[in-house]
């Protein structure tokens, strides 16, 4: 396996984080799922407004079907063996006067890095989903417009990298990231 080399020091928690796609198929307890929604729900939001909201389904519900079908064909071909799939969703507005929030998605992103660490420090795989059908989504799970679709996670136990299609094995790696003078600016854009 390959290894991040951060350019500064970070905690290793946020640097090993990672996306496999690898899964052994077998389940992931209540508790264990539950525990990646309680870490979600810690995470800070614009006026502690908590717009997260999560409809999650597992392999053992008659609606798994329903919701692994959302997912496009890149997805189906590694998905499978996930335990659990979460659409994760944003009230777009405030509850306390039901004005528009501007960071709703950005307080649910925060919701979402918390998940993912948790469920890496717990030693599962958690991969997070764009590329599903969103608006089947809306429709089939009842989400009105008070919400965004934000995105979607399959939550499994590790698997084998050689249990993956071939197309998929050699992308089983650490990603890279841009070096920090690229994202980071004094005073203003370049
Ligand atoms: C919002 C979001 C959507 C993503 N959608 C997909 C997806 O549809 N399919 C997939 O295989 N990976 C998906 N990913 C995983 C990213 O490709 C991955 O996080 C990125 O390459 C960085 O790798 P790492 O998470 O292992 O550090 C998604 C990640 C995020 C944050």
């Amino acid at each position: 396996m390959n290894k991040r080399i951060p350019e500064y020091p970070v905690h290793e928690l946020l640097l090993n984080r990672w996306s496999p796609r690898a899964m052994s198929g077998e389940p992931v307890s209540h508790n264990e799922l539950m525990s990646l929604f309680e870490a979600a729900k810690w995470a800070p939001s614009s006026y502690n407004n908590q717009p997260w909201r999560f409809i999650y389904v597992t392999k053992d519900m008659e609606q798994w079907q329903q919701f692994f079908d959302l997912l496009d064909p890149f997805n189906e071909n590694w998905a499978g063996p996930a335990w659990a799939l979460i659409v994760v969703l944003s009230r777009k507005n405030f509850e306390y006067n039901d004005e528009p929030s501007k960071t709703c998605s950005y307080d649910v992103g925060a919701a979402c890095q918390n998940l993912a660490l948790q469920g890496h420090a717990s030693n599962l795989v958690i991969h997070a989903i764009e590329g599903f059908d969103y608006d089947k989504a809306r429709s089939e799970l009842s989400i009105s417009d008070e919400y965004n679709i934000e995105v979607m996670f399959s939550v499994g136990k590790p698997g084998k990298v050689e249990d993956l299609p071939e197309s998929l094995q050699k992308r089983e790696i650490y990603s890279d990231r841009k070096k920090l003078q690229e994202l980071v600016f004094k005073g203003k854009m370049p």
